[in-house]
């Protein structure tokens, strides 16, 4: 078994960003800089936040993070948002996920300007996507396929399956792994799919991102599989400092003994995500020019 380490692996792309960082602002170039809207006050949230600026630093990007109150209001968020899109200082922002019920997602997304978009969640970029043309892939899906490909796992005419069809992760990644050149079969599955331990039984590859923890069994899966576990929940564990555990969608255990490749959980795509987050706003940086 082949443990692919998100953490190694976002570290070299993290080291390649930074040399390129290094020539722009070498030529006389300014850095690509990075901001990233939080509202509220979310543990899990502002962890990947943190991360994300701490990331920038590693790079050599520059970054701003704007934190919001959980009470703001929606039309306070898109003012704020309408002030980036027209910053020129800025080549890309997100806004972290969930936001409050009362402000709406869609309505936030779509407010962005897909050049700056670099979580590549927008309408416009999704479609790009779909198109097979040049956009900033959505960062969970994009750091997967860079795992696939530099563990130079075969996926041509492979029968990839997917768990879970979130806008963010599941279904863009169906999308990807069907692309030409990838070349998979692709069998997207979800909570209404009937008999789905016949169909991870044919997998040559399961991408698992449903969100329940340990969902994935070593009774669901074929020997030699290649196993991408998406997940992350936050599980009470009072031997720990933090007073959590973190659990991924797939039952390492069990699952590890029959697979070729697996990702573990902490050190597996949650890293891989940042990397590409930052990679995304480097490509911002070069169209801008
Ligand atoms: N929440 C969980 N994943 C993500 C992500 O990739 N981007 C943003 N903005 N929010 C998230």
């Amino acid at each position: 078994m082949i443990l692919i380490d998100g953490k190694i692996t976002s570290g070299d792309i993290k080291d390649e960003i930074a040399i390129e960082v290094a020539k722009l602002k070498e030529q006389g170039g300014r850095a690509p800089h990075l901001a990233a809207i939080l509202v509220g006050d979310d543990g899990a949230s502002q962890t990947y936040v943190n991360a994300k600026v701490k990331a920038c630093e590693k790079v050599g990007f520059e970054s701003t993070l704007v934190r919001f109150s959980a009470e703001t209001s929606e039309d306070e968020l898109l003012a704020k948002i309408e002030e980036m899109n027209n910053d020129n200082g800025l080549d890309g922002f997100i806004v972290q996920l969930p936001l409050p019920n009362h402000i709406n997602e869609h309505k936030v997304t779509v407010s962005i300007n897909p050049d700056k978009d670099v979580d590549g969640f927008h309408p416009t970029n999704l479609g790009k996507m779909l198109l097979g043309q040049e956009t900033f892939l959505p960062a969970t899906p994009y750091g997967i396929m860079e795992m696939l490909k530099r563990y130079q796992i075969e996926t041509s005419g492979k029968h990839a399956v997917v768990i879970g069809r979130s806008h963010i992760v599941g279904s863009p990644m169906s999308v990807l792994m069907g692309q030409k050149g990838i070349d998979c079969t692709v069998t997207l599955t979800h909570s209404r799919t009937k008999n789905l331990p016949e169909i991870t039984k044919t997998a040559d590859i399961v991408v698992v991102a449903n969100g329940i923890p340990e969902f994935l069994t070593g009774n669901m899966v074929k020997d030699g599989v290649v196993v991408i576990d998406v997940g992350i929940t936050r599980v009470e564990d009072k031997t720990k400092k933090s007073g959590f555990k973190l659990l991924g969608d797939v039952n390492f255990a069990e699952v590890s003994k029959k697979a070729s490749h697996i990702t573990p959980v902490p050190g597996g795509v949650g890293p891989m995500t940042i990397a590409m987050l930052m990679k995304n706003t480097l490509l911002s940086r070069k169209r801008r020019g």
